[in-house]
């Protein structure tokens, strides 16, 4: 079999990154979530500034930048890479409502982008790799093999949303994930640099009302077809 590469991208909390875990799973790829380095460069600028969206200094945020070192370690119970930062693993704090409001204006700066694009093409360059993001398939890997597009609407997503903070016991309303849902979906798709569209040759999947085998039936099938 040759090794291929998967861009996944859609807007936020359409289960991009359950699909893509169960993908890499089933044909022993690599799984990159690369909204885990966008969240660890956020978290790592807030432990160091006071971030808010009135508050937000870039070039004080760029000279955090070259201090800022990110891995993922494999851990064999889970099947996938976890995030570490600076060596600790930051996969748990990073999903916290603080670093949810300010990741998509962090994600907005081109230096910051230009780094972690970087370090996403080294860890695809050897294909076998499935990756999601926002601009995986527009700009990280432009030919990569197969290019899926997620989508689900609004509420179904601020619901899953909702449902796994609570489920990590995080005490958040409902409206506020709504609310955050709908900025990050704002801001992605309106930025200058790169922002959240679906490449030309991205087949788009709206799993709102798909269970998770259907789809999951669905995307292997669009791999093994490529492979
Ligand atoms: O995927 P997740 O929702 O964790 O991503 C968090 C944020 O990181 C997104 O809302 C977006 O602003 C940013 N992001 C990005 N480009 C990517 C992945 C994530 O700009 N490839």
């Amino acid at each position: 079999d040759k090794k291929i590469t998967i861009a996944i991208d859609g807007f936020s909390s359409t289960g991009k990154s359950t699909v893509a875990k169960q993908l890499a799973k089933e044909l022993g790829y690599v799984y990159v979530d690369t909204g885990a380095m966008y969240r660890a460069v956020t978290l790592y600028v807030m432990r160091h500034l006071f971030v808010t969206e009135t508050n937000f200094d870039v070039e004080a945020i760029l000279r955090h930048l070259p201090f800022i070192s990110l891995k993922f370690i494999f851990d064999e119970k889970l099947g996938y890479g976890e995030i570490y930062l600076n060596k600790e693993n930051v996969e748990k704090e990073i999903r916290l409502m603080e670093v949810s409001r300010n990741v998509s204006r962090v994600a907005t700066i081109s230096k910051v982008r230009e780094m972690l694009v970087k370090q996403q093409q080294e860890m695809g360059k050897n294909k076998g790799v499935v990756m999601d993001g926002r601009d995986i398939g527009t700009v990280v890997f432009p030919d990569a093999d197969l290019k899926l597009f997620m989508t689900a609407s609004t509420q179904t997503r601020a619901e899953r949303r909702y449902k796994e903070l609570c489920g990590r016991g995080n005490e958040v309303e409902f409206n506020e994930v709504l609310e955050n849902v709908k900025e990050r979906d704002y801001l992605d798709s309106t930025r200058e640099d790169s922002p959240l569209i679906k490449a030309k040759d991205a087949i788009e999947i709206d799993n709102s009302e798909l269970t998770l085998e259907e789809q999951f039936e669905k995307v292997v099938k669009l791999a093994r077809d490529k492979i």
